[in-house]
């Protein structure tokens, strides 16, 4: 039986929205444009575009202005992401954009053969692992023959020579395992499952590849991404206490109290921006695509 989780900020959506812009703007420097992954041939075809949990919208906004001949739809649960979506889009004067609020555990709002791509960018957070059979088959049903699916997803894992940043990482991921977010036996091994499991639902020309950020001392990302982990991992607290992974009696091996998460989260700002600071930030780039004459 599919079992459906909460996006771990959902309560906090105004800030998470504001995370979520700075967030955007790095990785869509970092990792670039969704449709440059495909052959050139592809990405002339492809017309019709959504990007499912789209956020605050910043990465659509930039494709469609980017692509005026093509037609882009964003979908979110949350309003306020859709609001400052609109918002921005309106701002831009864009014709070939459209954002609507809509939540992806259940059947998706569009008909049959809708798209001919769909993209979807660290969206693990509200797809339980009894979820991802269906989320995957409703991304088969929307998509037209020859279409794409585009999923860009972390493991939750990160690189870094920062001991609080490495400590915070070990309790997020001990808090989805137990919240049973992630797809896989050991939940957060994505990258291993979804290669996988695209073949099962029947795409085919299966790819993957990836993809790291370096957000290191010196580099153009180590500022924000320091702002996007502190803001993370300070909505985050919540979280942790809901899976108990924060609790007055912590096994001292992979719990805290609360006291020692908020001086964790406190430690970031020395660690991150010191000079030798070393973070990398990894992703799954993943795309299949359904064949042309799909069941
Ligand atoms: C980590 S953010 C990623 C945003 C965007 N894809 C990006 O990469 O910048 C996850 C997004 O999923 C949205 N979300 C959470 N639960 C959802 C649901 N049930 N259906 C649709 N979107 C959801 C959140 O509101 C949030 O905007």
């Amino acid at each position: 039986m599919t079992e459906y989780v909460d996006y771990f900020n959902q309560a906090k959506a105004a800030q998470e929205q504001t995370r979520l812009v700075l967030q955007s703007q790095m990785l869509d420097k970092s990792l670039g444009s969704m449709l440059a992954v495909l052959p050139e041939k592809e990405q002339e075809r492809i017309r019709d575009i959504v990007d499912i949990g789209c956020g605050p919208g910043t990465t659509l906004i930039g494709e469609a202005i980017a692509h005026p001949e093509k037609r882009f739809t964003g979908i979110d649960r949350e309003e306020s992401m859709i609001t400052y979506a609109l918002a921005r889009m309106h701002a831009s004067d864009l014709h070939n954009i459209q954002f609507l609020t809509g939540d992806l555990r259940q059947a998706w709002p569009f008909v049959d053969a809708s798209f001919d791509m769909i993209f979807g960018r660290l969206i693990f957070g509200f797809i339980h692992k009894s979820h991802y059979t269906t989320f995957l088959q409703e991304a088969y049903r929307v998509l037209r023959p020859g279409g794409y699916l585009l999923w860009w997803e972390t493991d939750f894992h990160l690189y870094t020579n920062s001991q609080a940043l490495a400590k915070l990482y070990a309790l997020g991921k001990l808090a989805f395992f137990r919240r049973g977010v992630g797809l896989s036996v050991d939940c957060l091994n994505i990258s291993s499952s979804l290669v996988r499991w695209y073949k099962q639902i029947g795409f085919h020309d299966v790819k993957w590849q990836i993809k790291t950020v370096d957000c290191s001392a010196g580099t153009q990302f180590r500022e924000q991404f320091y702002q996007d982990q502190y803001h993370f991992f300070s909505m985050f607290k919540d979280y942790c206490k809901e899976q108990k992974v924060i609790n007055d009696a912590p096994h001292p091996d992979y719990e805290v109290t609360q006291e020692e998460y908020d001086s964790l989260v406190e430690k970031l700002e020395s660690e991150m921006l010191s000079n030798d600071h070393v973070a990398f930030f990894n992703f799954i780039v993943t795309y299949g695509r359904k064949p042309e004459k799909g069941v």
